[in-house]
């Protein structure tokens, strides 16, 4: 079968158990989505298909045929980073930075469906990535920073199409952690 991530078009033989998020880091070396509690619970591996926030860990890689799956790896690089990303380290968002590619990608999410968040909806849309550091504020405001200057330069923000609800399963199935 054939993947479509990050906008490539990839040849891929997962065994039908196989996550998304195993598929990822383990075959394909994107380890930008991480791994942590590896069970819908943390939002560590938070990937976008159809622009939809999803857990990777919970999302198996046949599911994701026909699908258009961005990961972090695809929202910038170091030489052009996406508004997100400079919102991030402006508003020093992340500290151990390991929740990070989650938060980004629950972000981009949101500001692809919503370009002008108030912060209550930032927080809901988030609701489903947990941050032991506890930056919640500074995310808060990186994501209302971003939103500003996405306004400012481009009406499309889109790296996917939307949604940035903490409903992290394809169909629908899960719902997003609370944040602790
Ligand atoms: S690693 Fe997927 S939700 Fe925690
Ligand atoms: S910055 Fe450390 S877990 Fe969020």
């Amino acid at each position: 079968m054939h993947l479509s991530i990050n906008g490539r078009s990839l040849p891929v033989a997962p065994a039908g158990s196989t996550t998304l998020l195993d598929l990822l880091r383990d075959t394909l070396g994107l380890v930008g989505a991480k791994r942590a509690c590896d069970r819908g619970e943390c939002g560590a591996c938070t990937v976008l298909v159809d622009g939809r926030a999803v857990y990777a860990c919970l999302t198996l890689a046949h599911q994701c045929e026909g699908r258009d799956v961005r990961t972090v790896e695809g929202l910038g690089t170091t030489d052009a980073p996406h508004p997100l990303q400079e919102a991030f380290a402006a508003e020093d968002a992340a500290q151990c930075g390991f929740c990070t590619p989650g938060q980004l990608m629950a972000a981009a999410a949101l500001l692809a469906e919503c370009p002008d968040p108030t912060d209550a909806e930032i927080v809901a849309a988030m609701s489903g990535n947990l941050c032991r550091c506890g930056t919640y504020p500074k995310i808060v405001r990186a994501v209302r920073r971003a939103a500003a200057a996405l306004r400012d330069t481009r009406p499309d923000v889109s790296i996917g199409a939307a949604s940035g609800a903490p409903n992290r399963a394809p169909n629908g199935a899960n719902g997003g952690a609370a944040h602790g």
